[in-house]
C-alpha cells in the first residue's frame, strides 16, 4: 500500500468523528485535503467549518461547504465539536510536530478551540522522540536572529525558510536536529522568546485520538 493509500484511509476513517448540526476545525495538508474531499459526503449535515488556512478555507468553499471565522463561530457556538488534521511526526503520547505546511500557528488556535482533536497520519510520521522532522517555528521578522540564537543554543541548527511567508504575515524557521525528549517543556521555552508567535510541537494542543493509516488497515492511539 502507498503511503498516499495510507493517507485515504484515515482520512476517511476521521469521517464517524463528524457530528450533525456542529462546526468543526478543518486542517491544512495532503491529509487533510483527502479529508475535506471526503466532507463533500456530509456537508448538508454539518453547520459550518473553520478552516486552519487559507489554502484549506479555498478548498472547503470549492467543494460548496460552509467556511466561517474563527470569531464568527465561537459568537454562535461555545467551540468546534471536533478538530481533524494531519501532522508531520506523533509519538507515542500524542504529541505531534506540526507546520510542514507553515499553517502551525491557525491549526494551534483551532485546535485549542476545539473539544476533541483527531490527527490522521500515515505509519511513516511515527518517531521515538520529536525532532526528527524539523521543527518549524512561525517568528516576527524582525525576531529573526534572536530565535536562531536562541534554537543554536538548545542543541538545533536553524534554517530560514526560504521565500515562504505564512498566512499571518510572518518568517517560518526550521529547527534541524533536535532530540525533543521533553515536548512540553521545549514548547514552553521556545513560546517564550519574544517574537516567537508559536513553534509546531503540539504538546499542550497534543491529539485526543491519533488515527494511524498502515498497510493491515486503520489503528487507532487514544
Ligand atoms: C501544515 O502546516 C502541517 O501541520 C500539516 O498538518 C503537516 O505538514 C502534515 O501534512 P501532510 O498531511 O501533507 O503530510
Amino acid at each position: 500500500m502507498t503511503q498516499d493509500e495510507m493517507k485515504q484511509k484515515v482520512a476517511e476513517a476521521a469521517l464517524k468523528y463528524v457530528k450533525a448540526g456542529t462546526v468543526i476545525g478543518v486542517g491544512t495538508g495532503s491529509t487533510a485535503n483527502m479529508f475535506i474531499d471526503a466532507l463533500v459526503s456530509m456537508k448538508d449535515s454539518i453547520r459550518g467549518t473553520v478552516a486552519s488556512s487559507k489554502a484549506t478555507a479555498e478548498r472547503l468553499a470549492g467543494h460548496g461547504i460552509p467556511v466561517l471565522d474563527l470569531n464568527e463561530a465561537l459568537s454562535q457556538v461555545d467551540s468546534l465539536s471536533v478538530y481533524i488534521d494531519g501532522a508531520d511526526e506523533f509519538d507515542g503520547g500524542r504529541n505531534l510536530t506540526k507546520g510542514g505546511g507553515g499553517a502551525l500557528t491557525r491549526e494551534k488556535i483551532t485546535a485549542a478551540a476545539s473539544d476533541q482533536f483527531i490527527c490522521i497520519v500515515d505509519e511513516t510520521k511515527k518517531v521515538e522522540y520529536l525532532g526528527v522532522f524539523p521543527l518549524p517555528i512561525e517568528v516576527i521578522p524582525m525576531a529573526r536572529e534572536l530565535v536562531a540564537g536562541v534554537a543554536k543554543k538548545l542543541g538545533g541548527r536553524p534554517v530560514l525558510r526560504e521565500g515562504f511567508t505564512t498566512d499571518n504575515g510572518n518568517i517560518i524557521i526550521d529547527v534541524h536536529g533536535l532530540k525533543i525528549a521533553n515536548p512540553r517543556g521545549m514548547e514552553d521555552e521556545l513560546n517564550s522568546v519574544p517574537g516567537v508567535v508559536t513553534n509546531g510541537i503540539f504538546s499542550h494542543q497534543g491529539a485526543d485520538v491519533v488515527l494511524v493509516g498502515t498497510p493491515s488497515g486503520v489503528q487507532l492511539i487514544d
